[in-house]
């Protein structure tokens, strides 16, 4: 579609602009984009005319969920784990290495079916942008290879040859931390935006995670930490020390971490801001207690959420379960929650131009079938997405 697309009559615009409440929200309002960008917001009655036009017929309308925690690059699933799981089994990462078997044995195919398919989901229930991280391959060739495909659906794409050391390799651990940051980053930086280490007990310990993180630092990633999932440890403040954009998960946080991340947020800057980027498909799929994101709000962390989709702990795609989800079980406002799934994601990506609808800002915004945000967690499993719009494009 060519030419420039108004989108009117809309009954509540979530722009998350600063200033006007906490998301921005205008009653009446329209959206103007052009050449993918939104180039005017304002009341509807005073719209300018346009090449297309959507009429939201008094919806609510809200920037694109940005998803900035995704696995999607791997073979196979885990529904019988998810069974056993259910059935009191603990979640302990173990699952990672049957689906490296499983990816290591997929062709490239088969392997960009799943990423698209996924990709697919995600846009259908409103994720307009999706990290996408690598970290089932785990040799040289296969990280590489998950990247380069990753590459093909997402900019946002996130090197994790330090998920789990795999099992030729668990007598000498040393041996694969010098492999991450030697040849495998090497092969791995040209598609990787990002790098990201499981820095917990039973996955890599805080030496290796800071080592593993530095390599990739020098070569002009950026850091990401798989932080405090399982339960307390060192993850959440070497992202921090790290100048981190975000620390995901933060299952199990001390005071020290709380303040350590809330330091971040109120030296601000967006450029040295560590957000705390929440899970809660994790939880639920592992039925374990979910993270404290009161705590982390009333100190001033900034908060993402994010779905984690993989095929072990969080096989969902759908970020409004997740908006669902950190309203009921985890004491967050639906505007927090909203917020959260869409600004937030933007800043734990250090992206300024995705997660606000405001002059400049992409032109990618969800219309829901319901007048209001608040729907979202109100009306939990119900296909609220009603048209996708990315890029300045419906989908
Ligand atoms: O973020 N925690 C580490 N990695 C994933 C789970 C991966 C898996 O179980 O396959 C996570 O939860
Ligand atoms: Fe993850």
């Amino acid at each position: 579609m060519s030419g420039s697309l108004l989108i009117d009559n809309i009954g509540e615009l979530v722009t998350n602009s600063p200033g006007d409440g906490p998301l921005g929200i205008r009653r009446d309002a329209a959206v103007l984009a052009e050449e993918g960008r939104v180039v005017w917001v304002g009341p509807s009655a005073y719209a300018p005319a346009a090449d297309h036009r959507i009429d939201a017929g008094g919806a609510a309308v809200l920037p694109g969920f940005v998803d900035s925690h995704a696995h999607l690059v791997f073979a196979g699933d885990r529904a019988a784990e998810f069974a056993a799981r259910m059935a009191g089994q603990p979640y302990t990462g173990g699952g990672i290495r049957t689906t490296v078997g499983a990816t290591r044995a997929a062709t490239d195919d088969e392997l960009r079916g799943t990423v698209r398919r996924l990709r697919g989901e995600a846009l259908r229930q409103g994720t307009t942008t999706m990290e996408i991280k690598s970290g089932y391959g785990l040799t040289v060739a296969d990280e590489a290879r998950s990247l380069r495909i990753a590459a093909e659906s997402s900019t946002e794409t996130t090197f994790l040859g330090a998920h789990v050391v795999p099992a030729e390799y668990a007598d000498r651990p040393d041996d694969y931390v010098g492999l991450v940051c030697g040849p495998m980053l090497a092969a791995a930086a040209p598609y990787a935006k990002w790098i990201d280490v499981f820095c917990e007990r039973g996955a890599f310990d805080v030496d290796h995670a800071r080592a593993i993180l530095a390599c990739g630092q020098a070569v002009g990633l950026g850091v990401r930490v798989h932080a405090n999932q399982l339960g307390p440890g060192p993850g959440v403040q070497l992202g921090v020390e790290l100048g981190a954009a975000s620390v995901d998960h933060c299952t199990y946080l001390s005071d020290a971490d709380v303040d350590a991340l809330a330091d971040t947020a109120h030296s601000d800057g967006s450029g040295t801001r560590t957000v705390a980027t929440l899970l809660p498909g994790a939880e639920f799929s592992t039925r374990s207690p979910y993270p404290d994101a009161r705590r982390l709000l009333d100190a001033g962390v900034t908060v993402a959420l994010a779905t984690d989709c993989n095929p072990g702990s969080s096989y969902t795609s759908s970020m409004p379960f997740c908006v669902a989800l950190a309203v009921r079980e985890m004491r967050m406002t639906p505007a927090e929650a909203v917020w959260a799934a869409t600004a937030g994601g933007a800043l734990a990506l250090r992206r300024d131009d995705i997660g606000v609808l405001t002059p400049g800002a992409r032109a990618d915004l969800v219309v829901l079938d319901a007048p209001s945000h608040l729907h979202l967690a109100y009306r939990p499993g119900v296909p609220l997405i009603r048209q996708v719009i990315r890029n300045g494009v419906p989908q």
